[in-house]
């Protein structure tokens, strides 16, 4: 296991184990050009490895998002059982998904970027999951102030995959608070509500009228404590964006805007969905890099997926993955300032 740093031609660097695939630093400049740590992590691998920490910056898998019951049904077979590692139900991959692997890696570089590609066997039958699974995933520092993710996998039995990268980002630096006076736009045409466990009910319901319209860019924390049923149900942002019905073309998801640096995020997916989770479990027990101690609210994940519990629910994009097929999905996080 060992870290590695990406530069480009504008100083922006992005540091990367194959442990996780976690990214657990990416220094950005804010419009006076003055750079800061804008991803939340920690310092050494002994600190990823030890603790229990919320998918900081890391590979999700195989599913990203929770799975109801770990259980699901594909070609006449059901799956039962994934690993229950979310009350009853399947998270993120289960107890040992994909940001607790170490993945082989291997530095590449091309006509402006550099990155790594990391790739990862999970075998039949790990943590439930069918078929030898063999995934790729390349990040690349562009000199476009670019972070490009691209996913590709294959498999040898009918199986379901839906990975993301789940980095926490906090515009104005990881170590200065609250994120709730970023701006947020999301480009989406609806969202899957849930009950309080966070498994959707199947509906895809429309943003008016609603706390999660970010049709229009506002502040995350204008209407994060209103009496929202959807939002107070998962106690904040914790929720899944319908951007389009099916996976299509590399598509602008969202923009964020941190008004006192002036950084600036757009995140673009070929992925038909995405979580945005504000932090909500943080509680100031883990210590990051400095020592500075994450509380509740101080990132946000905005986290490009299918729908969550996706092979339960025959209506949304299918995350079902068969020999013979390459799965193939990009995403890409772009910093400027303004
Ligand atoms: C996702 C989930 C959240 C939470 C975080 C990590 O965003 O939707 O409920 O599990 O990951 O803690």
């Amino acid at each position: 296991m060992e870290f590695v740093t990406l530069e480009n031609r504008n100083g922006i660097k992005l540091k990367l184990t194959n442990y996780g695939g976690i990214v657990s630093e990416l220094h950005v400049p804010d419009r006076s050009g003055a750079f800061a740590d804008v991803t939340l992590g920690f310092e050494t691998l002994e600190e990823y490895e030890s603790q229990d920490f919320p998918y900081f910056g890391a590979l999700v898998g195989r599913f990203a998002n929770r799975i109801a019951g770990g259980r699901f049904a594909l070609d006449g077979v059901v799956y039962d059982q994934l690993a229950l590692n979310d009350g009853e139900n399947h998270l993120h991959g289960g107890k040992r998904g994909f940001d607790r692997v170490v993945w082989d890696m291997e530095r590449v570089s091309g006509d402006g970027y550099s990155g790594v590609v990391l790739r990862y066997l999970s075998v039949d039958g790990e943590e439930g999951y069918p078929g030898n699974l063999r995934t790729t995933v390349t990040y690349k520092l562009t000199d476009r102030d670019e972070w490009v993710i691209d996913y590709e996998a294959s498999t040898d039995k009918p199986t379901i995959f839906n990975p993301t990268n789940h980095a926490y980002f906090n515009l104005a630096g990881h170590d200065s608070g609250s994120v709730m006076g970023h701006e947020m736009q999301i480009a989406a045409k609806g969202f899957t509500p849930t009950d309080a466990a966070g498994i959707p009910t199947g509906e895809i319901m429309a943003l008016e009228g609603t706390g999660l319209d970010f049709r229009q860019p506002k502040p995350l924390g204008r209407d994060i404590e209103s009496d929202d049923p959807f939002i107070d149900i998962v106690g904040g942002y914790d929720h899944n964006f319908a951007l389009r019905e099916a996976p299509g073309e590399l598509a602008l998801a969202a923009v964020v805007y941190e008004p006192e640096s002036g950084r600036e995020m757009k995140v673009y997916t070929t992925e038909p969905g995405m979580q945005l989770y504000t932090a909500n479990f943080l509680q100031g027990a883990l210590a990051g890099k400095g020592g500075y101690r994450y509380q509740r609210r101080d990132a946000f994940c905005l986290e490009t997926q299918h729908y969550p519990d996706s092979p339960n629910h025959p209506q949304f994009p299918s995350t079902v993955l068969r020999p013979g097929h390459t799965f193939r999905s990009q995403t890409v996080y772009a910093f400027s300032a303004r």
